[in-house]
């Protein structure tokens, strides 16, 4: 018998992307798909059902309770508002969730395998039930660097991120996109006419982006023609949550101590920009090495550290095709490019993209379904 394995929050933009990703890997035909929902009661499950083809209340802890594994995209209020009761009812499944609320907690495993496999297995040899997908602009650097990490060159990171819309959410991705028809659609009848004037158009396009009518109601602010250099909540001291996840949930994959100084530790600085890409996220970083390596093997170890690493080669021909949003969105590759030698002893710069709903979000927790699968956990 296949293992009961309960799905919430798969309607949503990363919990489509992860049934996708199940589908096309087959991995439906290991498990019994059991789909849970906090508005449809009894509704039919999507076409992935096999026995249990009505969707179960995502709230009714026995129903959860009969779950070997249950993968959670729905959200921290979600998590906040069910866990400890579903623990609390004697529940001893594995618990996958893409939220953020418990990525901290000592009994949960930030999950990145191709990075800290042996990270995860020493969780399950240690009995840890709770693996969570990491904060996506970090899981898709630790993708990208992978081969510095693995050779332990790395002293610290000073990253700046150009995140897209998709990290805010679905309503966000939208509201983008309605941000620049009505930026185009307000300046329509001058862009017909070739000879009309930039300034005018540039002049239209601001009040559009300063009027009321303009959709904002997510973002707050205009994101299309603009960005917006602030992610997440205010921490209060100069910093924002997104770039302290850099940091600590970078360390925490890698196994290492999240005290600044502590063992193995990296200090990784960000500051994390939104702008108008739509569901890829890059990053530029500054890398300071622990040794001189030469630009040759950088090149190799980066190349062949992991199967979705794509280097691209520093040219403008390779960087501007292949190391960009549009070129890597709806892959599974994580490119990496712009790698120099900077005038700064041991420090280099690399440019890196990848898909924040794939390795930013979906297939670290598809992973690890299959972990719990093929280790015979579930
Ligand atoms: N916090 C990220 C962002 C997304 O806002 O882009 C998910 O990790």
């Amino acid at each position: 018998m296949h293992p009961n394995v309960g799905f919430i929050g798969w309607r949503g933009m990363v919990g489509s992307v992860l049934l996708q990703r199940i589908e096309a890997e087959n991995d439906f035909a290991k498990i019994e798909p059991i789909f849970f929902t906090t508005s449809n009661i009894g509704g039919n499950a999507p076409s992935f059902a096999k026995n249990h083809t009505k969707l179960l209340d995502a709230y009714d802890i026995n129903a959860l309770a009969d779950c070997k594994a249950i993968i959670t995209c729905q959200g921290g209020d979600y998590t906040a508002e069910v866990y400890t009761k579903l623990r609390s009812s004697g529940w001893s499944g594995y618990w996958i969730d893409a939220a953020s609320t418990m990525r901290m907690n000592e009994d949960s495993i930030i999950i990145l395998d191709p990075i800290n496999r042996h990270v995860i297995d020493k969780g399950l040899d240690n009995g840890i039930k709770n693996y969570i997908g990491g904060n996506c602009t970090v899981s898709l650097m630790l993708m990208g660097l992978h081969g510095l990490f693995k050779h332990n060159l790395v002293e610290w990171i000073s990253a700046s991120t150009y995140q897209a819309a998709s990290g805010a959410g679905a309503a966000n991705m939208r509201e983008l996109l309605q941000q620049m028809g009505s930026l185009q659609h307000s300046v329509a009848d001058l862009l017909s006419d070739k000879h009309s004037s930039i300034l005018d158009i540039d002049k239209k396009v601001l009040e559009m982006q300063h009027s009321a009518d303009f959709p904002k109601d997510n973002f707050g602010v205009p994101l299309a023609g603009n960005l917006i250099p602030w992610i997440d909540k205010d921490l209060g001291n100069g910093q924002s949550k997104e770039e302290l996840k850099g940091y600590i949930e970078c360390n925490k994959i890698l196994g290492n101590s999240i005290e600044l100084g502590g063992e193995g530790n990296i200090v990784v600085e960000s500051q994390c920009i939104r702008i108008g890409a739509l569901r890829s996220h890059s990053q530029a970083l500054t890398i300071k090495l622990k040794q001189d390596v030469s630009l040759e093997d950088l090149e190799k170890m980066i190349a062949e550290a992991n199967p979705w690493v794509k280097y691209i080669p520093n040219t403008k021909e390779q960087s501007v095709e292949k190391l960009t949003p549009a070129y890597v969105t709806g892959t599974l590759n994580v490119a990496v490019g712009r790698l120099r030698k900077l005038a700064i002893p041991n420090c280099i710069n690399v440019f890196t993209v990848g898909d924040q709903l794939l390795w930013g979000a979906a297939e670290p927790l598809k992973r690890m379904l299959n972990i719990l699968l093929d280790s015979g956990r579930i």
